[in-house]
């Protein structure tokens, strides 16, 4: 795959009126990917982000996905969050055994997420990204967007050279996050996020956002100059990106 850090361009844009249609496209992405990389004698390896973003595009391919028909995908977590118990609901490992592994009918053993209970993180962080390597990388990672323009909890600021590692999360994104914890206290401090690097070695990527929350972060990432500021704008840099949108959360874009 070739990419010229020097060039951004313009990602593909989908402007679709609802957040349902939004998730019935990105289904249908999710799934051309699993047929691509098998026409290619691949397991389909893809990457998925947590949060509120891909849950319905989740469903959805649950319920277009036939008995066992995605036995032989490899499911690999976007992030994961340092510091709660290991058997705690809120662990990324635990939401995406909830809404993907057992809804499609993955082998648990294809779920790949950081070893956050290690106790050395950078170890096990560069683990990671060698088991990724090993599977021969991702062919479609999704993500979402933070509010400040995070993808995975790959803050502001963060260098794009860098692979998976332990971060400290920003106030805002705790703050954002604390609506699936009883109070802010209880959300994480830091977590394991693969890092820019490692997301843009996906073969492709699939950024999905709903809802006038995101219109700034989303014009910020797809058609302001590309700048650390926001991470997201580091997608203008790769070379298959969809991004799909409902109409609020493309609510900042210039025609
Ligand atoms: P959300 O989170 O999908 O829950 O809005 C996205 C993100 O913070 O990356």
């Amino acid at each position: 795959m070739s990419r010229d850090l020097l060039a951004p361009a313009r990602p593909r844009v989908l402007v679709l009126p609802s957040a349902e249609a939004v998730a019935d496209v990105a289904r249908a992405e999710v799934l051309g990917a699993v047929d691509d990389a098998r026409g290619k004698g691949r397991d389909p390896v893809l990457g998925l982000a947590t949060g509120a973003s891909p849950r319905a595009l989740y469903r959805l391919v649950a319920d277009a996905a036939p008995d066992g028909g995605l036995s032989d995908v490899w499911a690999v977590a976007l992030d994961e969050y340092v510091g709660l118990g290991p058997d705690d609901p809120h662990r990324y490992r635990a939401e995406l055994l909830r809404e993907v592994v057992v809804p499609w009918g993955l082998d648990p053993g294809r779920l790949l997420v950081p070893d956050v209970d290690a106790d050395d993180l950078d170890l096990s962080a560069a683990v990671f990204d060698d088991r990724l390597a090993a599977l021969g990388g991702v062919d479609t990672q999704i993500l979402g967007i933070g509010r400040n323009g995070h993808i995975g909890f790959n803050e502001p600021g963060s260098s794009w050279r860098l692979g998976t590692r332990r971060v400290r999360l920003s106030l805002s994104t705790r703050q954002a996050n604390s609506a699936y914890f009883d109070s802010l206290d209880a959300v994480p401090l830091a977590a394991v996020t693969q890092g820019i690097a490692t997301i843009l070695r996906a073969r492709r990527l699939l950024l999905v956002a709903t809802g006038a929350a995101k219109a700034d972060a989303v014009a910020a990432a797809v058609q302001a100059r590309p700048t650390p500021r926001c991470p997201a704008s580091v997608i203008q840099f790769h070379p298959q990106v969809l991004v799909v949108l409902d109409d609020a959360a493309a609510a900042g874009l210039e025609e």
